[in-house]
């Protein structure tokens, strides 16, 4: 029915009652149904397109987006017309309907459908629409999922036989030349392409494919019309197992145009086969077949007007009719003798007769044609000869042999070689039914058919061969009637929808005329050929005027009008098919019905020691009297035969037209093909098909295209597929004679309602493209997002890996290291082995560290960080160094005046040290030079200032002091200067002026102290002093100071005498005694005179 929407090529229309609606929101799952759709568009979008890429290249290369593929499309559409002709507006009009041919010609689009009958216009060149991946487009496709096809007729026949059980049957027809020959091919090619994947399908298919070659070297001639012009009518079966594996397959031939074998017209061809041999065999087959390789040579090829590389066309196709027959399994004994049957037809096409006194034919007994014949043929020659320039007619029971005229035995001859090729013809199809016969008896496989026979025929001239296709057509026509009204009445009752009567023509009536028994033309054919007494052409005419004149499609020429009496001869006939009017000329009829063949003949050849040709002839009733069944009437049952095979099946149609008669491409002869419109019923079928709904399409595939448009449907609509219908049609406001609804499918009345809808889908895609663009795209960046995660999962693992392997490492060396630190650790007082050096030498180091951050920074300071036990020695030392840096440093930064007072502070230790018990307390305290008030510093500076200070003297020490009297040792206030010379003792009691009491010399002075820490001393004077009378006691507070600084400046220490002595006598200058002094110890120290009479010094202890 017709199923096909013509996505790309409506008319783009307004679709603004669904434009409104928003984006709806769309899931995956959608998004990727839409997408399937897409792709379901750009697919057909691109078909269309490749269709037309020959001619629009540049347009073609344009990059197009989605969007603007889909305009393209509807601009498209325009140009390539509908392809489906149901969907055209104005259906009852041929003009538009070959218009619409003619512009997909032009874009060469060669398909076109009317429902599910496909329209096939023969290219002539050949396109590139039956590669793999256009093969491929159409598997497991609907009719409306692709452009229109031979392999969607082919994949639709299939798909209904696999999976439905449905047998199937593909008719083809055309006239001459329109491509019936190659669509049936193609539909094989598409079947073995599409059963590809099935086991052991490989020689089943090949034996198929190659049936053709050989059929078509032995079937096929070169015409006016067609260069490889079928001339026989060829029904196949293809046999499939449950699988739908082709496990065999079966051919009918029909109706051979065996007078092509002794006759052609000029300019066209014998069958291929004659000219192939010629061509391609071998010196060595030519020899044994006695032929020479020059058609021209040949009475039955000699009116071969070929051109140049014919003959090489012609070798190369021999080739490939061996290769052929290999496939086959014919084997060489049976291809020589198909050669030697082809060799002797050429032969006995030469056979010359002589008329002898007899006037009657003879064959000269050196005659070589007859005698290759014989030869070839393994048969008597000279009865052959004998046969064919005799003839033995029983009559009465006697036998009688009759000599034949030259025209007679001319006319036997040429019906031998006829007879002996369509026998072999036949006897060929037969052996390759055999060969292509399934293995084993399936009960479950099933056929699908194809039938590729002669179209009608209408000639200027028409003969009993076109008067035998017509018929053939008639037949066909009204089987396409009843199967297709059948179909669509059944489909109505279905689907629950009201059978509404179509108007159409009934060819029934024609086929009556033709073939009612007892009145019909054949019946009246055979009575006259049967017929005793003189029947001959014109007798049979005045039969038929007879019977039939009066009759609505049969015109005599007695009967007819003025105008068509002109046209038409007295020898002729007119009948008025569905076709068209078609007058046949009587002449030859009733010889080519009684298609008689001389039993003599027949004898000989059914002796032929060719197995082939035995065969063929011994079947025949040799012994029967009874006539065999005439030409027609045997035509007429294989015919019946025919229809009941195929009225069990259920039918595809391809129509073919041939759009000039010029066998050229490009080239559309509106004329022409208007007239195979008219023959080929298209017209009429489509009218039937419109009669009723335009469209028709299950509510799930409805629904599943259109459910954009309307918001209660999309993206998915949930509840039964005719309720999603339904809401659409509501949404699309229907009007109600527009469509119904059966109980599958919605049935839309006209074309336009459908285009409307359809367009408002196009428009709806562009929303729907949108946003599959940015799901794809969103789905895109995740997929990549997701991609580049995992990688940096990876990544990260790998890097984790390393690091953890990088850390194990790091802490097994750091174990080992604390390992080793530990024993280093351990064994850290012991000496140095390998096991500690690390450890100590680490020791060391961080000692050193620590050590130079921890140094005493005083002089004074002793302590000292401790150490390793290994770095003892190293310690001391360094400790020794700092020291001495320290001390160093100490040294240097000192002034000179504290130099001094060190060194002063040195030669006082070297002096007193433990000796003298007041010295320790001399150590914290600074020694001066000064001990004088500033009052009595005046009192010196102006002492000094007098003559009593020599010049150039240097005062090095001054101090107050108590001297004690010799004599009762009253204690008197006195100042002590030292200078570099002298010791000067003043008085200073008047607190006035310096007295000065003594100058002592320095070199000549001794001083005795006590070993107490009294203040005591006790200057010895010499005798040659003797002016200063004897010893002088004096107290001086800083003893040490004093004598230390003046022991500096005199360099004699041993001037000082310190005594521990508890008694020390001091004299006079005289050198005697002057007195003693008593040293004692107590808590309060003092130098008074004691109740003794001697001076007592009390020291503290
Ligand atoms: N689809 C096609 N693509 C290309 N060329 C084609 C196609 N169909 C037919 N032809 C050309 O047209 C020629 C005639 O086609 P074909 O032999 O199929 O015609 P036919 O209808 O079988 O004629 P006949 O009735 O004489 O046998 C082919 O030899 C081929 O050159
Ligand atoms: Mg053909």
């Amino acid at each position: 029915m017709s199923d096909s929407v013509n996505v790309v090529e409506q008319p783009a229309q307004d679709g603004a009652q669904v434009g409104e609606q928003e984006p709806p929101q769309v899931t995956v799952q959608v998004v990727e149904q839409v997408v399937q759709e897409l792709r379901d568009v750009v697919q057909v979008v691109e078909s269309a397109d490749a269709e037309a890429a020959t001619l629009k290249p540049k347009e073609l290369l344009r990059p197009v987006s989605v969007q603007g593929m889909m305009e393209h499309a509807l601009q498209h559409r325009e140009r390539v017309g509908v392809q489906d002709f149901v969907l055209l507006e104005d259906f009852r009009s041929e003009a538009a309907f070959i218009d619409n041919l003619k512009k997909r010609f032009n874009e060469n689009i060669i398909y076109t459908y009317i429902g599910n009958v496909l329209i096939s216009v023969n290219p002539y060149k050949n396109l590139p629409i039956y590669t793999e991946e256009k093969t491929k487009l159409y598997y497991k496709k609907a009719f409306f999922e692709a452009p229109p096809h031979v392999f969607a007729i082919a994949d639709n026949a299939y798909r209904s036989l696999v999976y439905e059980h449905r047998e199937q049957c593909i008719l083809i027809s055309g006239e001459s030349g329109s491509g019936k020959t190659e669509a049936s091919k193609k539909v094989l090619e598409y079947i073995a392409a599409r059963t590809n994947h099935l086991r052991n399908v490989e020689t089943v298919k090949d034996k198929l494919l190659q049936s053709n070659p050989l059929l078509e070297a032995f079937g096929n001639a070169k015409t006016h019309r067609n260069d490889n012009s079928s001339r026989f009518g060829k029904y196949m079966d293809i046999q499939f197992n449950y699988e739908g594996a082709p496990e065999g397959g079966h051919i009918l031939n029909y109706l051979l145009e065996k007078s092509r074998v002794v006759s052609q017209m000029s300019g066209e061809r014998n069958f291929h086969i004659f000219y192939q041999l010629l061509a391609g065999a071998d010196q060595e087959l030519l020899k044994r077949l006695n032929l020479q390789s020059r058609p021209e040579a040949y009475k039955y090829t000699t009116d071969a007007a070929s051109p140049a590389n014919q003959r090489s066309h012609d070798a190369a196709q021999f080739h490939i009719v061996q290769e052929a027959m290999k496939v086959i399994e014919i084997g060489a004994t049976e291809q020589n003798e198909m050669f030697e049957i082809v060799a002797s037809v050429l032969h006995l096409g030469n056979a010359k007769f002589v008329q002898n006194d007899k006037g009657f034919a003879e064959i000269l007994s050196h005659d070589a044609n007859t005698g290759n014949v014989a030869e070839l043929l393994k048969v008597n020659a000279v009865k052959l000869r004998e046969a064919l320039t005799s003839r033995t007619i029983s009559a009465r029971g006697d036998v009688v042999n009759t000599p034949l005229d030259i025209e007679q035995a001319q006319y036997a001859r040429d019906a031998l070689a006829k007879a002996m090729y369509d026998k072999h013809f036949s006897w060929l199809v037969s052996r390759l039914n055999a060969s292509m016969a399934p293995k084993e008896k399936d009960a479950f496989s099933s056929v699908i058919g194809i039938l590729d026979i002669y179209g009608f025929e209408i000639f200027p001239k028409n003969c009993f061969e076109q008067f035998c296709i017509n018929f053939c057509n008639e037949k066909l026509q009204q089987l396409f009637i009843q199967l297709t009204l059948k179909q669509e009445q059944e489909e109505y009752l279905r689907e629950g929808i009201e059978w509404e009567p179509v108007e159409y023509f009934n060819n029934i009536v024609i086929c009556d005329l033709i073939e009612a028994r007892h009145t019909g033309i054949i019946a009246i054919l055979d009575d006259e050929c049967l017929r005793p007494g003189d029947a001959n052409d014109l007798s049979f005419l005045e039969k038929l005027t007879q019977k039939l004149d009066g009759h609505k499609h049969y015109k005599s020429h007695r009967r007819s009008d003025i105008k068509t009496q002109k046209i038409m001869g007295r020898d002729e006939f007119c009948l008025v098919h569905y076709a068209g009017e078609v007058t046949y000329n009587v002449n030859t009829f009733l010889e080519k019905n009684n298609d008689l063949l001389f039993r003599d003949i027949q004898s000989v050849m059914a002796a032929s020691g060719n197995t082939i040709v035995a065969s063929c002839f011994k079947d025949l009733n040799l012994t029967s009297k009874k006539r065999p069944e005439t030409a027609i009437t045997q035509f007429k049952n294989s015919l019946n035969e025919l229809i009941k095979i195929l009225s069990s099946k259920e039918p595809s149609y391809i129509r073919c037209i041939k759009p000039n008669d010029n066998k050229a491409p490009m080239q559309f002869d509106e004329k022409l093909v208007s007239h195979q419109v008219k023959y080929l019923g298209l017209m009429e079928n489509l009218r039937v098909r419109r009669a009723g709904f335009a469209y028709r399409r299950t509510y799930e595939a409805f629904l599943e295209r259109y459910k954009c448009l309307s918001r209660d449907t999309w993206p998915n609509f949930r509840g039964p597929a005719r309720d999603g219908v339904q809401k659409l049609v509501e949404v699309l406001a229907y009007e109600r004679e527009e469509y119904r609804m059966g109980n599958t499918k919605i049935f839309i009345r006209f074309p336009k309602t459908l285009f409307e809808t359809e367009d408002a889908y196009q428009i709806k895609k562009n929303d729907i493209a949108t946003i599959i663009q940015s799901r794809w795209r969103g789905y895109w960046q995740r997929k990549q997002y997701l991609k580049m995660k995992q990688a940096a999962i990876v990544i990260q693992k790998w890097v984790r890996r390393f690091l953890a392997q990088r850390l194990r490492e790091r802490r097994k060396k750091a174990a080992e290291v604390i390992r080793a630190f530990i024993k280093g650790f351990i064994t850290r007082n012991g000496p140095e082995t390998p096991e500690n050096r690390r450890f100590l030498g680490i020791a060391k180091v961080h000692w050193l560290k620590r050590l130079s951050t921890r140094l005493p920074t005083k002089v004074l300071d002793l302590s000292w960080p401790p150490c390793p036990a290994t770095c003892q020695e190293a310690s001391l030392e360094l400790h020794r160094l700092h020291r001495a840096h320290l001390a160093r440093k100490y040294r240097l930064a000192l002034t000179p005046k504290d130099k001094k007072q060190f060194e002063l502070k040195v030669l006082a230790e070297k002096m007193f040290k433990g000796k003298k018990n007041s010295y320790p307390s001399s150590i914290p305290e600074r020694f001066q030079e000064d001990r004088l008030t500033s009052e009595h510093q005046v009192l010196r500076n102006t002492f000094m200032a007098s003559p009593s200070w020599p010049t150039g003297e240097q005062l090095i020490y001054s101090c107050e002091a108590v001297k004690y009297d010799r004599r009762g040792y009253k204690p008197r206030e006195r100042a002590l200067l030292a200078s570099d010379k002298a010791l000067y003792v003043l008085d200073a009691s008047n607190r006035k002026t310096y007295k000065l009491k003594h100058r002592l010399p320095l070199d000549k002075l001794r001083v005795v102290v006590t070993n107490e820490s009294d203040t005591l001393v006790l200057i010895k004077i010499p005798q040659e002093l003797k002016k200063d009378k004897g010893d002088l006691i004096i107290s001086v507070s800083h003893l040490i100071e004093a004598l230390t600084i003046v022991t500096d400046y005199s360099k004699k220490p041993e001037l000082i005498e310190i005594v521990d002595t508890r008694t020390i006598a001091h004299n006079l200058v005289n050198g005697k005694q002057g007195g003693t002094i008593e040293v004692t110890t107590g808590q309060q120290p003092t130098i008074h005179r004691a109740k003794s009479g001697n001076l007592l010094v009390v020291a503290t202890p």
